[in-house]
């Protein structure tokens, strides 16, 4: 959470930077601030809570003149979300600033020495003590800035992306990582400092990811220059970028999430292109192929996500063990990390993030690394830390995703898993040629399906108008789709502010069956395959007892139609299929609510996108 952006250069900074800031956005949005160094030698800090805009407002009559420098948009960690906890921070003397994302864990036992040589703190963040220990490791040091960045960051336990402005050097920027992510721009004259490259991608597409622990020194003129935190040269690589202008921009939808949404025949289609090909009946996944082994001899695969990429993760469990008969287990990062798990060596961890940045996440794989386990990632930013710290993996390539409730991501997170489990099922002969053909060539329609699920959009929309009143929702699916139960009312909750559970759909029965009545709209995703008799017989325990029913069935059905109040059919597919269908409807009803509702669809209250906190 929490974005970062710096410049230096020969432009005016304080344009690009708050642009930079609308950018990242979704990491974070409770308050922001900017900090420039005029052409005077002036070091000015605005800040103001709220979001961007709120700062641009704040900005309005002030001098916002300057080559170089640093803005953040914040979401709170430590201390409240107002004017004097958001960043960036000044030091004591005011001589130097410094933007933050992340914790420093012994900020108390840093503060309390600070104090005691007499610094004092305008904010309750942990960040204004790390621009404290700066200083008062230049002054005691008599070292220049980024040595004492270096000194101070040896002292601090915690996560971090940094960077710091100092009067006395209008010309440098130096900034450090580690466990938060940070992307250098480098462009004619000119650097760009960010927390992904969604900043930089109009001035430059040549990037350097800055690796954890390191310090980069940015300076008008120079190379950049990077060294460890225990102060070992490094030679800085660039890279090129692969995103484009026109995947950050809304191109004429109300919201990024809607646009999301519609993207997602086509996003399907980029990631099974070059994969699943139909002509020679077969689906090539290098992060596969090149590891073959490794997942053949797998005793258990354990798969780790947060989130949405979470019930990805929960599909996966049921198409692995059905195609390759490998016992798969589904862990929150966040607890895995924690329990003292038992992780062998010939066992395959599956990371799944959209962001590859999940603090949780990056430290369960970690965790399994050490281990001795086999990393395999699912992750959609292009070199981000998940994907960077595993073996292997496969990469979603979506395009960015921008609304912080995650949808496309998710579709192609469940196609992926899809494509490795009949993969693995393939090569270890568990699953037949028949059922492999028939699977691979019906992945090939499912954009096309999607399509068609796409046009009921207006339908949905009228329809959701009528359940704006609902303060509760119950989401029910079995099998493939219990998964998908989970994931409408994640959406629901997300965006709505809607109190909304997923359930299995038997388990109703046992605890939530008690709070149906004719209030409560009950989600029931029934599409065909194994398990419809059996959720046919969970919609006729509602119906007895009032409960409004929404379902999601397969074209031409009948049964659960005619118990239904609204019904939303989708194509045909293959039962491991169905959730990437299924769940586009639920991702248009719970957007369709929470514009009723006039939420604030891409950017909800509270959330982020990329978790970089525990
Ligand atoms: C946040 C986002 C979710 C996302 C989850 C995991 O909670 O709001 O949309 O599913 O993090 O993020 P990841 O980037 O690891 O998939």
């Amino acid at each position: 959470m929490c974005g970062i952006v710096g410049y230096i250069g020969n432009q005016d900074a304080y344009p690009i930077l708050i642009k930079g800031l609308h950018r990242l956005e979704y990491r974070g949005y409770d308050s922001a601030g900017v900090a420039l160094i005029n052409p005077h030698g002036q070091l000015n800090i605005y800040k103001a809570k709220g979001k961007v805009s709120e700062l641009e407002k704040f900005a309005e009559d002030k001098d916002i003149s300057g080559h170089i420098g640093i803005a953040h948009t914040r979401w709170a960690t430590h201390g409240e979300p107002n004017q004097v906890n958001a960043h960036p921070h000044f030091s004591e003397s005011e001589q130097l600033a410094i933007i933050h994302n992340g914790i420093i864990e012994n900020y108390a036992l840093l503060k309390e020495g600070l104090m005691q040589h007499g610094y004092t703190f305008r904010s309750t963040t942990d960040t204004e003590v790390l621009i404290q220990l700066i200083e008062y490791t230049q002054r005691t040091s008599k070292t220049d800035l980024r040595t004492a960045v270096q000194l101070a960051l040896n002292q601090v336990v915690g996560a971090y992306a940094i960077a710091v402005l100092d009067k006395q050097h209008p010309d440098t920027i130096v900034a450090a990582r580690k466990g938060s992510p940070l992307v250098v721009g480098v462009g004619d004259n000119e650097y760009f400092l960010a927390s992904d490259a969604t900043p930089i991608v109009e001035y430059t597409d040549k990037v350097i990811y800055i690796e954890d622990e390191e310090i980069v020194l940015l300076k008008k003129g120079e190379e950049p220059q990077i060294t460890t935190i225990s102060n070992v040269s490094k030679t800085p690589e660039i890279k090129k970028l692969e995103i484009t202008l026109n995947q950050l921009e809304k191109g004429g939808y109300a919201h990024f999430m809607l646009k999301e949404i519609f993207e997602q025949p086509q996003t399907l289609r980029v990631s099974m292109r070059g994969r699943v090909n139909i002509d020679r009946d077969c689906i090539a996944l290098s992060g596969f192929i090149d590891n073959r082994e490794r997942f053949l001899n797998a005793k258990r695969i354990i798969i780790t996500a947060c989130g949405t990429s979470w019930h990805a993760g929960l599909i996966a469990m049921y198409c692995i063990e059905e195609f390759a008969r490998i016992p798969v287990e589904v862990e929150y990062s966040s607890e895995f990390r924690y329990r003292k798990p038992v992780i062998n060596k010939d066992d395959v961890v599956i990371a799944i993030s959209q962001s590859g940045e999940t603090a949780d996440t990056l430290a369960a794989i970690r965790l399994a690394k050490d281990a001795g386990a086999f990393i395999f990632s699912i992750c959609n930013v292009v070199g981000a830390s998940i994907p960077r710290l595993s073996d292997s993996g496969c990469y979603t390539h979506v395009g960015p995703e921008i609304g912080v409730a995650s949808t496309k991501a998710f579709t192609a997170q469940v196609t992926a898993l899809i494509m490795l489990s009949l993969c693995i099922g393939k090569e270890k002969g568990t699953l037949d040629n028949e059922s492999y053909l028939r699977i691979l060539r019906e992945l090939g329609n499912i954009p096309d399906h999607i399509s068609k699920v796409l046009q009921q959009n207006d339908r949905l929309a009228r329809f959701a108008q009528m359940f704006t009143y609902a303060q509760n929702f119950i989401y029910l699916g079995r099998g493939y789709n219990y998964p998908v139960a989970l994931e409408g009312a994640l959406k629901l909750k997300e965006i709505s502010y809607i109190h909304a559970e997923g359930y299995p759909a038997a388990e109703m029965k046992h605890g939530p069956i008690a709070l149906i009545s004719q209030e409560m709209p009950v989600v029931v995703i029934a599409p065909h395959g194994s398990t419809y008799d059996k959720i046919v017989s969970n919609i006729q325990e509602i119906k007895a007892r009032q409960g409004k029913i929404i379902s999601i069935v397969t074209e031409g059905d009948t049964q659960v139609t005619e118990m239904s109040d609204f019904c939303i059919p989708i194509p045909k597919t293959e039962e491991c299929l169905t959730p990437i269908l299924s769940v586009i409807p639920l991702q248009l009803l719970a957007y369709h609510i929470a514009v009723a509702k006039e939420r604030d669809v891409d950017q909800p209250r509270n959330l982020a996108k990329s978790v970089t906190v525990e």
